[in-house]
């Protein structure tokens, strides 16, 4: 699959069939998240592969999604911050986020790319998950991915921003990438 392909078509399903993925793939998708750009090169995420049956009951409950319950596998993902903060402490908070994101993204179009579905859970009440998962308070998470294969009809993707209004060129709320006084002139021939 071409990464484009994997960008458009990757959608979050909510449905899962009963076939049990091979935990390998999502190991695989897990290495994929280390090649994402990091501050200073710092890598600052941790990852849980968790595959009980009563822990995934226990997420399911205390994020306030059912649907969970459907998943073989959940991937938890958790920043340590501590390794950003002590080299950018003015930004090390927001940087562990930031990268934190982009290391999920390679770690969904990875998912995409073998044909492994699930949806990106930020919703769950932090304090509950961590006490299942017996994770310290010293680490932040920062979502978790229910897995498996999809059972929904495909969904028809499209870009969830018109592009022409969200960009500015140069400066904000500048709509135009050339000033207007240059396209009228070479509409009349001038030259500028
Ligand atoms: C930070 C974040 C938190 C999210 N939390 C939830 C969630 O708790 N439950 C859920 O069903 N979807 C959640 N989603 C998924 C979004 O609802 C989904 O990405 C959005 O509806 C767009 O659909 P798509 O992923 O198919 O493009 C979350 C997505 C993000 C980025």
């Amino acid at each position: 699959m071409e990464v484009l392909d994997a960008i458009e078509e990757r959608a979050s399903v909510r449905r899962f069939s009963k076939k049990k993925p091979d935990w390998r793939q999502i190991m695989e998708a897990i290495h994929s998240a280390q090649y994402a750009p990091m501050a200073g090169g710092i890598f600052s995420l941790y990852t849980m592969l968790i595959d009980d049956p009563k822990l995934i009951e226990q997420i399911a409950k205390w994020s306030e999604q059912e649907f969970i319950n459907q998943a073989k596998y959940v991937v938890v993902f958790i920043s340590d911050e501590t390794l950003v903060t002590t080299p950018f402490p003015d930004y090390g908070e927001i940087f562990s986020h930031q990268q934190a994101g982009a290391a999920i993204q390679n770690f969904l179009l990875h998912l995409e790319e073998v044909g492994l579905s699930t949806c990106w859970i930020g919703h769950f009440n932090e304090e509950k998950v961590r006490k299942v998962l017996k994770i310290d308070e010293d680490y932040t998470l920062e979502a978790l991915f229910p897995i498996g294969y999809s059972d929904e009809k495909p969904k028809k993707r499209k870009a969830k921003s018109d592009l022409y209004h969200r960009i500015y060129f140069n400066q904000w709320e500048n709509y135009r990438m050339k000033k207007i006084e240059k396209i009228e002139a070479r509409r009349y021939g001038n030259k500028l």
